[in-house]
C-alpha cells in the first residue's frame, strides 16, 4: 500500500478512450489498482484519498456494474459523491447536456464520470468544463475503465502477455468493450483475435492489427483467453442472425466447445450476461471463468483511475 502515499503523474488528464494512452500509463493504473484492491480487502475498506473531492456520476444509459463501482470506488476513497438521474432531471424540459454539466459544475463540482449513447459526447464536457472527464461508455466507441479491469484481471493471471492470443467473441460491431480491449491489449503485446458471424464483425477491422476469424471451433483452440461479448439487441437495426437459438447454437459458448480449449484457458465476460445466448451456465459459472474477479477489480481499478486523475483537478486541461 505504500506506492499509493506518493501520487504518481499519468500523462492523461481525462480518460476518454484507451486509444492514444501510452503503456505507461496503464503500468501505473494496474499498479495503483493492485494497492487499492488490498485496500479492498481490510475490514474498512476506505482511504481518505479524494477527502474534499466532489465526483458526479452522469449516466444517460442503464447500468449495473459501472454505476455502482464507480459509486462505491468514490466512497471508498472519501469523495463527496452525487448522482445525476437523467430521467428526471431538466433535460426533460429542453436543457442541453453542456447547460446541465455546466449548471452542476457551478456547484463546485471537481470530476465528472459519464455514460452516454452518442460516441465521443464526452468531447463536449472536455470543451466546455475545468472538471476531469471519465467515460463510462460512449455508444459503440470506448468504455475505457471496463478495458482496464479486463486488462488488470488476465494480467493477474498471466503477468506476461506477449503472443498470448486474446480473443473477443461475439458482437464486436456493436460493443465498445471491444474497442477499448483491443487498443489495451496491444499495448500489452497481446495478438488480439476477434471472432463471431460476419454480420456482427466491422469490414476492414484488421487495420487495427487484429486477426480475424468466423471459424469458432478454431479460435477456442487457439486462444490463451477469450472475453465473451454480449449481443446488443438494443443497438441492432436490423437481424444480424435469424434467432437467438441459432446465435447460441453457432455462436454461444458451451463446455462442450470448450473440451477443445487450452487446460489453462481464462474465460472473460464484461456483463452484463445472456445466459443461455452467448454464454451457457456451466461455462459463466465454471472453472476458467473470472467474471466476478472482473467486478472486484472494476472497483479496484476504477479507484486507481479516479486517485490519479484527480491529480489534474483545478489544472491542466
Ligand atoms: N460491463 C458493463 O459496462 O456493465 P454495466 O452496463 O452494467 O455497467
Amino acid at each position: 500500500m505504500d506506492n499509493i502515499k506518493t501520487k504518481d503523474l499519468l500523462k492523461i488528464k481525462h480518460l476518454l478512450g484507451i486509444k492514444g494512452m501510452c503503456r505507461e500509463d496503464l503500468e501505473l493504473i494496474l499498479k495503483t489498482s493492485a494497492s487499492f484492491k488490498q485496500i479492498l480487502d481490510t475490514p474498512n475498506k476506505k482511504v481518505a484519498a479524494l477527502k474534499g473531492i466532489t465526483v458526479v456520476n452522469m449516466f444517460f444509459e442503464n447500468s449495473t456494474r459501472t454505476k455502482l463501482s464507480f459509486e462505491m470506488a468514490e466512497k471508498r476513497l472519501s469523495a463527496d459523491v452525487v448522482n445525476f438521474a437523467a430521467s428526471s432531471s431538466s433535460l426533460k424540459k429542453g436543457e442541453t447536456l453542456i447547460d446541465t454539466a455546466r449548471n452542476i459544475e457551478a456547484m463546485k463540482i471537481d470530476m465528472v464520470v459519464m455514460r452516454h449513447s452518442t460516441p465521443g459526447a464526452h468531447k463536449m464536457l472536455l470543451d466546455n468544463l475545468d472538471s476531469v472527464i471519465i467515460n463510462a461508455g460512449d455508444g459503440a466507441h470506448e468504455h475505457p475503465t471496463q478495458a482496464i479491469l479486463d486488462l488488470m484481471t488476465i494480467d493477474e493471471k498471466i503477468p506476461d502477455l506477449r503472443g498470448k492470443r486474446v480473443t473477443l467473441v461475439g458482437d464486436i460491431i456493436h460493443s465498445r468493450v471491444a474497442m477499448s480491449n483491443i487498443h489495451a491489449l496491444q499495448l500489452y503485446g497481446a495478438k488480439v483475435q476477434l471472432c463471431g458471424p460476419a454480420t456482427l464483425i466491422p469490414k476492414g477491422i484488421e487495420k487495427l492489427g487484429v486477426e480475424v476469424t468466423y471459424d469458432l471451433e478454431e479460435a477456442i483452440k487457439n486462444s490463451d483467453v477469450m472475453n465473451i461479448l454480449r449481443i446488443q439487441l438494443e443497438r441492432h437495426v436490423g437481424p444480424s442472425f435469424p434467432s437467438l437459438r441459432e446465435y447460441h447454437n453457432f455462436w454461444g459458448i458451451t463446455n462442450e466447445k470448450l473440451s477443445k480449449a487450452k487446460n489453462d484457458i481464462l474465460i472473460l465476460h464484461p456483463g452484463p450476461m445472456n445466459r443461455g445466448v452467448e454464454i451457457d451456465d456451466d461455462v459463466a459459472d465454471g472453472d476458467h471463468q473470472v467474471i466476478l474477479e472482473q467486478v472486484l477489480n472494476g472497483v479496484a481499478s476504477r479507484m486507481a483511475i479516479l486517485y490519479l486523475l484527480s491529480a489534474n483537478i483545478g489544472g491542466i486541461k
